[in-house]
């Protein structure tokens, strides 16, 4: 259960508002807006304090300027793309903090939307600057933090300003917070987790939450090959981060303890799409290496792998293969919740073919059984970050249950870690 205030919880009516929203978005090189879905999860938050006639001022960041003015990471097309979603004129001032915001602000209507500039152009954003919160908390009677995205770490808009101005959550906060930690701490059980991506070191807490109270895990993507390198086996040129192979063994060893009682599964690839280059036209092949995975298990008979099941030197492993794919999918169907993070092979589409690339599926075939296309459906939640690109990009995020809008911040708290821009705020 949430503990701290909402925007429900006091009086916003004609009061000027503070929101920091998370309007981190994906634009092309011309500054199109590629991926809106956090403007759109944002809508509720705003039509809300709309509805009860806040004056309201918006402030986020976008990208990683590092305290620099970037011109293409403005916030300006997000204030265009507001306007369209809200149907609403939404005001724009080039700047943050200073006198044409103070007057921006002070002059705002009961009812009516200003969006300020990227608040990362200014370096004492992160360097959680005093004097810098003082004058963005001057613009406003209450601070609402709806920027999921960032509560993980600390920075003015985040940590500060509710040191100088009453501060409470916004309905998207307290839907992330509330969902996620309640599919971690009292989920739907079988609880299965599937876990891609690139490092083991990004998701190292959240594996060994998830090694304690998931059912079964289900690994893939980059991280997969790191895994099945520190099993001993040839994984030619694939993806693979060395340095991680001592935390790879280490959670190994957890799992096969936690799976010596029979109720816990922890899956590795046992196959692969592989090629030589990461190209549409490269040939494709799959690799079976289940021989040298299940080789391990205790009383199964060890045997040599076949041929097949090497990775030549050249090839890289890029998807998990059809037999893989379809095995997680069949396990789904036994889920009672799903928590996903991570894609399982290349879903980037640059250079690949169509929306969907060569090295998709079986990253699709997961998203097809865990939205019920094969009868069944868990719960299903899935944590931000490329994850949900990919998700959008197929057009799929109202397939599931909750598609987060934060990338770390839903790691850290699938991790079980406190948030300090949600302990920053009042509590109830
Ligand atoms: C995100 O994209 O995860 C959030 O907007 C936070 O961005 P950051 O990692 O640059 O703080």
């Amino acid at each position: 259960m949430f503990t701290k205030k909402t925007v429900r919880d006091i009086d916003v009516r004609g009061k000027r508002v503070l929101l920091r929203a998370d309007y981190n978005v994906s634009m092309d090189e011309r500054g199109n807006i590629t991926d809106d879905y956090r403007i759109q999860q944002s809508l509720p938050t705003v039509k809300y304090l709309l509805e009860q006639d806040a004056r309201l001022i918006i402030c986020s960041h976008l990208g990683r300027p590092k305290g620099k003015v970037v011109p293409s990471l403005s916030l300006a097309p997000v204030a265009k793309r507001l306007q369209e979603l809200l149907g609403k004129h939404v005001e724009f001032v080039p700047d943050c903090v200073g006198e044409q915001v103070t007057k921006a602000a002070n002059t705002l209507q009961p009812g009516h939307v200003l969006l300020l500039e990227n608040v990362r152009f200014y370096p004492e954003e992160e360097a959680n600057d005093e004097a810098f919160a003082k004058q963005l908390a001057s613009l406003a009677d209450v601070f609402v933090q709806d920027a999921f995205g960032v509560v993980h770490h600390g920075a003015v808009s985040v940590s500060e300003l509710p040191k100088y101005m009453p501060a409470v959550a916004g309905p998207l906060l307290e839907k992330e917070v509330d969902t996620i930690t309640s599919a971690m701490e009292n989920p739907t059980r079988p609880l299965m987790a599937v876990v891609g991506g690139a490092k083991i070191a990004d998701k190292l807490d959240v594996l060994h939450r998830f090694i304690e109270i998931a059912d079964f895990i289900a690994i893939g993507g980059g991280m997969a090959n790191t895994f099945l390198l520190a099993e001993g086996m040839h994984i030619g040129a694939s993806l693979a981060d060395k340095d991680d192979l001592p935390v790879a063994k280490e959670i190994l060893a957890k799992a096969r303890e936690k799976a010596k009682d029979g109720k816990f599964v922890f899956y590795l690839p046992q196959d692969g799409v592989v090629a030589s280059k990461i190209d549409k036209a490269a040939p494709t092949r799959i690799a079976d290496w289940s021989a040298h995975v299940i080789a391990d298990i205790e009383n199964y008979p060890k045997r040599p792998p076949h041929e097949a099941s090497y990775i030549r030197e050249h090839e890289m492993i890029l998807d998990i293969g059809p037999f893989s794919a379809a095995f997680i999918a069949g396990a789904m169907q036994f889920a009672g919740t799903v928590v996903w993070n991570g894609t399982m092979g290349i879903t980037e589409k640059a250079g690949l073919q169509g929306p969907v690339g060569p090295y998709a599926h079986g990253t699709d075939l997961l998203m097809e059984a865990m939205t019920g296309k094969f009868g069944h459906r868990p719960f299903s939640l899935v944590g931000g970050g490329d994850t949900v690109t990919y998700i959008e990009e197929r057009g799929l995020a109202d397939a599931f249950n909750h598609v987060s809008t934060g990338g770390g911040a839903s790691l850290e708290l699938m991790a079980g870690h406190k948030l300090p821009g949600v302990e920053a705020l009042q509590n109830k």
